[in-house]
């Protein structure tokens, strides 16, 4: 079967959408990493359609500044202070029209419509283009239709009649089960003639229960042109749209579990669907594997033999080929193949781990390229820094980029070696194969080979216990430690002794 490309899709969302009670707009909140609007425009785009237009009014600049976002291409009409989805689309179709009249189908959806695809999109497209109709809605079956529009039929022809909303039907239209989803193709002149008529003062358009113009008013009118026809789907939950908070968790988790099932389809191994979230825009690859917990989002992206988790969140984050991850949060990060991350790690923007390379437990990292098989395995923090290949930053090991002003960088070379509870005052270069003494406070440079010892030097004060904690375990331990050793209870007890530094 074959469609016109449509001429325009139409996306209403100038509702205020009340039963959300939000300072947000309805149609902006998000499941799956994009807003309901995102999901509504990115399905139209798919269609390819010649025009694509979203119709905003409540908290209009904001909707309006994201759907452009989303879509450079998207152009804005704004709906006027007449109420209705009938009205929402006639300012669409006025601002569409301003350029000269459409010609072909236009396809109406709801912005707040967001498990919506393409697929059942193009099946529209088609019946509507195969059977020659005026209009044809997109319609389901549900077991609860309270608060939707009602589908009343024909009899005997089984043709659409028309749409009554649930608060204008009658007892026995109420019963009816198969509703409006809010989703229709119209030939464009059926859609310019109908709401040209309802929009006509004289039209009692909006002589309803809700004294709004009714985009559903539009198929009584349109059957003096053609046919109307309902193609039905079974697939309710993908037309559902969010009304409230509990339909956007409901949806969201709707969302989840059609992702998640097509990811292991996909050859990915996830342990425990109940507790995993990923967003439509992560790209998993076959055989990664998830653990319990783990949340990815943004343009995560994992290779194969990577394995995530338990409880681990990822944003924007590339995982390489059997990297691990445990227990761990990262934002903006790559991690090369092989990396072994956590547990308990913070990665943050600019995060790279190089191929091999580790980040251990309660390390934070910022703005930090961490070289081929170099390790920070313990207890650290490294914010704008440069370290090459093979190098070990002790445990507890610090960068301080920050001087209360500026940030700086430093830069750890290949092989190096940095002692245990170091701190590096950036700006700073420890170079290529250079060794710093554990416990320095490092403020200059370090050449090639070099050791930095920055710390006290170490003074022993011979027999101190014993002359000032006298009859104390510690002095009874001591001295019992010297009569063992020395042969000799008194132990020295004159002059200092220094050692020399260890790295
Ligand atoms: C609408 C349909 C109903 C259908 C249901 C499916 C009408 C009259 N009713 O009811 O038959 O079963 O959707 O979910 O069309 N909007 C505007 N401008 C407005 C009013 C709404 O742009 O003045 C937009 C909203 O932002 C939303 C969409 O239209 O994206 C639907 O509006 P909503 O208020 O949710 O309509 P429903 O009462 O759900
Ligand atoms: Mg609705």
């Amino acid at each position: 079967m074959t469609h016109q490309r449509p001429a325009a899709v139409i996306v209403l969302a100038a509702g205020e959408g009340t039963r959300m009670k939000s300072a947000t707009p309805k149609v902006m909140h998000a499941i799956g990493g994009r807003t309901l609007l995102g999901h509504v425009v990115a399905t139209a785009r798919d269609l390819d359609p010649e025009r694509l237009c979203v119709v905003v009014r409540h908290q209009g600049e904001s909707v309006a500044a994201h759907a452009q976002e989303l879509d450079g291409a998207v152009e804005i009409a704004w709906q006027d202070e007449v109420k209705g989805t009938g009205r929402a689309a006639w300012c669409a179709l006025q601002a569409l029209e301003a350029s000269g009249e459409l010609d072909g189908p236009v396809l109406v959806l709801a912005g707040d419509v967001p498990l919506l695809d393409a697929g059942t999109l193009t099946q529209l497209l088609e019946a509507h283009a195969a059977d020659g109709n005026a209009v044809t809605a997109l319609t389901t079956r549900v077991d609860d239709p309270t608060g939707y529009g009602r589908i009343v039929r024909e009899e005997g022809t089984g043709l659409l009649a028309r749409i009554v909303e649930e608060r204008d039907a009658s007892e026995a239209e109420r019963a009816l089960t198969e509703i409006n989803t809010s989703v229709y193709a119209f030939d464009a002149g059926v859609l310019r003639d109908g709401l040209a008529r309802l929009t006509d003062p004289q039209s009692q358009a909006t002589a309803n229960a809700q004294g709004e113009v009714y985009l559903t008013d539009v198929v009584a009118i349109a059957r003096e042109h053609r046919a109307v026809r309902a193609v039905e789907t079974d697939d309710a939950i993908s037309v559902e749209g969010v009304n409230d908070r509990v339909q956007l968790a409901a949806m969201g988790a709707e969302l989840n579990r059609r992702i998640l099932e097509s990811a292991m389809r996909e050859g990915v191994t996830i342990v425990d669907p109940a507790t995993t979230w990923i967003d439509v825009t992560v790209s998993l690859e076959s055989d990664v594997t998830l653990l319990p917990g783990v949340q990815l989002h943004g343009v995560t992206h994992a290779e194969s033999g990577a394995v995530i988790g338990p409880d681990t969140t990822l944003t924007d984050v590339r995982v390489g080929r059997g990297a691990h991850v445990v227990r761990s949060h990262a934002l903006g990060a790559v991690l090369e193949a092989g990396v072994s991350v956590g547990p308990f790690a913070h990665l943050r923007p600019g995060t790279v781990v190089g191929p091999g390379a580790k980040v251990g437990g309660f390390v934070e990292t910022k703005n930090a390229v961490i070289g081929a098989g170099s390790k920070v395995p313990h207890l650290s923090y490294v914010g704008d820094a440069t370290i090459g290949e093979g190098t070990n930053i002790g445990a507890g090991v610090i960068v301080a980029n920050y001087d209360g002003e500026t940030k700086s960088h430093t830069e750890v070379g290949s092989h190096a070696f940095v002692g245990s509870d170091s701190v590096l005052v950036a700006p700073l270069t420890v170079a290529d194969g250079a060794f710093v003494a554990a416990g320095s406070v490092v403020t200059r440079d370090v050449g090639p080979g070099d050791l930095a010892v920055a710390r006290g030097q170490q003074r022993s004060i011979p027999g101190w216990v014993q002359r000032r904690r006298p009859g104390s375990a510690s002095a009874q331990a001591a001295h019992a430690a010297r009569t063992q050793e020395l042969g000799d209870p008194s132990g020295p007890t004159d002059g200092d002794t220094t050692t020399e530094p260890h790295a």
